[in-house]
């Protein structure tokens, strides 16, 4: 069987807090839950190393990107001017993990 990357996320455990350095899908698989799946992973990894929250960067102009982040939870903090080399701004993006991992009660 052909074995094809798919995604890939870097990220970084600091203290409390994991940062979200770098995170990408394959154009053609895109849409199929596997950036939400990474980003979870980042999350409970995070969690099971005592981090408490995460951090991120985006690109002011990303809207898939920030249509992710925003749809799991990620809250808009500043807004760092000229964040990247090509000049963009970045809005810096966190979320506050709770019970990462925990069984979802049942109703
Ligand atoms: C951002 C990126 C990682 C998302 O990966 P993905 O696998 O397509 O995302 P998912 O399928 O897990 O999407 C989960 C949710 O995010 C939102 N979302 C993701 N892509 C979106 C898009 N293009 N437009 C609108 N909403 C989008 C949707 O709410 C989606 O849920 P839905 O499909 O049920 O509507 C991908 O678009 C990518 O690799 N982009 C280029 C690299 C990049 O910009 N990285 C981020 C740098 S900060």
């Amino acid at each position: 069987m052909d074995r094809v990357l798919r995604g890939a996320l870097m990220a970084l455990v600091e203290g409390d807090t994991v940062r979200i350095l770098s995170i990408a899908v394959a154009p053609p698989f895109r849409r199929r839950g596997i950036g939400r799946a990474l980003m979870q992973a980042a999350e409970t990894l995070g969690w099971n190393r005592g981090a408490r929250r995460v951090s991120l960067e985006v690109g002011v102009t990303n809207d898939s990107a920030i249509a992710l982040y925003r749809r799991m939870g990620y809250r808009a903090g500043a807004l760092l001017y000229a964040y990247y080399s090509w000049g963009e701004d970045a809005h810096q993006m966190t979320k506050v993990l709770a019970n990462v991992g925990a069984p979802v009660p049942r109703p």
